[in-house]
């Protein structure tokens, strides 16, 4: 099933029209949707660093976590509302460019990740994770999020 009607159908909206036409709305969003990856990132690290064993070392794990997470979903959030607009007000150079395919699906798997695997472990007292599990799930999640900001880059920068 080709999504194509649907990313047509989002670029001849009239909020895409809005967003493409004025001056003020697509910088801010950016500058906004930049922000949030800071927070994002910033949030994340806390934790992966940790179940790498550096960072925060003297806070227990299971700490660390708790106080990262709202950032970390807040931030999300404000992701998803800052990218919705940008998406839509250039639907179709997003359908066509293989960078933001290649953002959505790393994206996804972060997601799933985050939510599930790290996020349990996470939330485990140090002792009785292991050497090993903990270190993987770091590398795999610090390498999927750095995957989704380096083919966000690589759509403005190659289309
Ligand atoms: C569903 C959620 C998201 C959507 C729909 C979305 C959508 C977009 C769109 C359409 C752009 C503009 C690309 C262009 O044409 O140049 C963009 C830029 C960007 N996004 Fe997202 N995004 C989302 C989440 C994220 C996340 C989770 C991150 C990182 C952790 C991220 C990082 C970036 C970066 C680094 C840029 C490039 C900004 C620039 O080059 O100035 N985005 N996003």
């Amino acid at each position: 099933m080709s999504l194509q009607p649907f990313f047509e159908w989002m670029g001849g909206l009239r909020f895409s029209a809005f967003f493409l036409e004025s001056v003020w709305p697509t910088p801010i969003v950016q500058c906004i949707h930049l922000v949030s990856v800071a927070v994002f990132v910033g949030a994340l690290l806390l934790v992966d660093l940790r179940l790498l064993g550096q960072g925060l070392k003297e806070t227990p794990l299971p700490q660390v976590a708790r106080a990262a997470e709202p950032w970390l979903f807040g931030s999300f959030v404000v992701l998803v509302v800052t990218g919705i607009p940008q998406m839509s007000s250039t639907a179709l150079k997003q359908y066509y460019s293989p960078f933001f395919w290649w953002k959505m699906e790393m994206l996804l798997l972060g997601v799933i990740l985050t939510v599930t695997i790290r996020r349990k472990m996470a939330s485990t007292e140090e002792s009785q994770l292991g050497p090993v599990w903990p270190k993987v799930v770091a590398l795999t999640s610090i390498a999927l999020w750095t995957s989704v900001t380096i083919g966000a880059r690589l759509i403005g920068l190659l289309s």
